[in-house]
């Protein structure tokens, strides 16, 4: 089949060239002429792993292309995905939908024959009917299907995902529509058959942030479940492993840590909460797993400061790890923000490392000291605190951070470290969730914690 992928970020770029690899002819659109140029020239405009090989092979074959002009690829499209941004609107958290509103005027005037229109961006309940609307009125005579269609990948994991996943879901309203889909998604059936779940164009919206709204309330209950541990002297490494073995509970996404973060849970979950509003049915559980999630980032800065025997006035403060996860250089809406700005505003001087993060976290920090690796990071700071579980700073030699820093802490947010080997090495170890402070004072750290308030 011939697609357009209308916007070309982590999900366009993603999915294009996927449907290329399964042998679909996929022209990627996107409005940034400088991403279309480097795509041409064989550079990512995102780190994923897997995906430069993957673009220059499809590329090379005459299966993937990339354009700025977005009428000459519908016109050809027999399926044209809008996989466009949709961030939180400012001030309210709603979803801003603007760009999927410019994309559909833009679609509407180019089909030329009956072309399925598919929204892959995450969007509130109603949009899909909103779309059909605007296609209706720009281009009278169009003739086509609006289908729900959204996307599940992970980044870090984009390419897997998107190959394997655990299911497909499709959201439309009419056969000719939902026949397409399941032409498009063919070359994923094994044995006749792909996890493939068709249903209401709006119970499709609303699946993907239920799905994200239940991943981050799972993060957000672990973390809790980790203060509680440290009060009462608890692993929640032991707590986490002895509920998740229970497979009606399931063992991902309780790691406990910083709070979640990324450039999809945090406005997933605020646009969740405005449809809530909007059709009067409150969702209380989110309304609190946002509260929650939003004071625990600052909290953890305070704990750095705690670690810091209560003050980080003109002292430098090693943060390894900027992105919200490993794998990526997606530092959007990342906990590190948070985390620096807490210790900003208490008078520390930030200097941070990341292996892919840096370049996208210029843009959203201020005065940082930005460098390469974590050993020029760690030079004379008063801690060292992990931020981001990049394999990189899972085993790094304690005994040359010992000597490089200025005071001996480690404040571990990830868990990636064993106390024992730690104190071993002479740096006094702070983790999340496992006794935070000195193994024989749980509580009082805790408390020194809790009574920390640096706004
Ligand atoms: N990033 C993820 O892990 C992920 C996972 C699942 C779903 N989603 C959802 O997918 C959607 C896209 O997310 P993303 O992270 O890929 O966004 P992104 O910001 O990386 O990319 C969006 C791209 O769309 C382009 N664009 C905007 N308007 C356009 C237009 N009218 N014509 C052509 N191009 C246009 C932008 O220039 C940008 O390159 C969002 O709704 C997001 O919530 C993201």
């Amino acid at each position: 089949m011939h697609i357009a992928m209308i916007g070309t970020g982590y999900v366009g770029l993603v999915s294009g060239a996927c449907f290329s690899d399964f042998g679909h002819q996929v022209t990627c659109v996107d409005k940034d002429a400088q991403k279309i140029a480097a795509l041409w020239a064989g550079r990512m405009p995102i780190f994923e792993p897997g995906l430069e090989a993957l673009v220059s092979r499809n590329a090379a074959a005459g299966r993937l292309g990339f354009t700025t002009e977005l009428a000459p690829a519908v016109r050809e499209a027999d399926a044209v995905f809008i996989a466009v941004g949709t961030p939180s609107r400012r001030g309210d958290g709603h979803a801003d939908l603007s760009h999927i509103y410019a994309a559909a005027e833009e679609i509407a005037a180019a089909l030329d024959g009956y072309t399925v229109v598919i929204d892959k961006s995450t969007v509130p309940v109603g949009t899909g009917d909103e779309v059909e609307r605007i296609i209706r009125k720009t281009n009278p005579a169009a003739e086509f299907s609006v289908v729900s269609n959204p996307e599940f990948l992970r980044e870090g994991a984009a390419i897997g995902d998107f190959k394997h996943p655990d299911r497909i879901v499709i959201g439309g309203e009419d056969e000719r529509g939902l026949q397409a889909m399941r032409e498009i998604y063919r070359p994923l059936f094994l044995g006749g058959k792909a996890p493939l779940i068709e249903m209401s164009r709006c119970a499709a919206e609303l699946t993907k942030y239920a799905g994200n709204a239940f991943l981050a309330t799972k993060i957000t209950f672990i973390n809790e479940i980790a203060d509680l541990c440290e009060k009462v002297g608890a692993d929640v490494r032991d707590v986490a492993r002895g509920i998740g073995l229970d497979n009606r509970i399931g063992p991902k996404f309780l790691n406990a840590g910083p709070g979640y973060g990324g450039s999809c849970f945090p406005k997933d979950t605020l646009a969740l909460l405005k449809t809530a509003q909007d059709f009067e049915t409150p969702q209380r559980i989110v309304e609190a797993v946002v509260a929650v999630n939003e004071s625990r980032k600052r909290a953890m800065g305070r704990r750095i400061i705690a670690a810091c025997n209560g003050n980080v006035r003109d002292k430098r403060i090693a943060v390894l790890g900027l992105t919200f996860k490993p794998n990526t250089d997606d530092v959007r809406d990342s906990p590190a923000l948070d985390i620096i700005r807490t210790l900003q505003d208490a008078g520390a001087k930030v200097v941070a490392c990341d292996p892919e993060g840096i370049e996208q976290a210029a843009k959203l920090v201020d005065n940082v000291e930005l460098v390469d690796d974590p050993w020029t990071a760690i030079e004379d700071a008063a801690a060292a605190v992990i931020v981001t579980e990049w394999d990189a700073y899972r085993a790094l030699d304690l005994t040359r951070m010992k000597s490089l820093l200025a005071e001996p802490v480690l404040v571990d947010l990830r868990n990636i470290y064993e106390r024992e080997q730690v104190e071993g090495a002479g740096l006094r170890y702070y983790a999340v969730g496992r006794n935070c402070g000195p193994q024989e004072k749980p509580r009082q750290f805790a408390d020194a914690v809790a009574d920390l308030s640096v706004s």
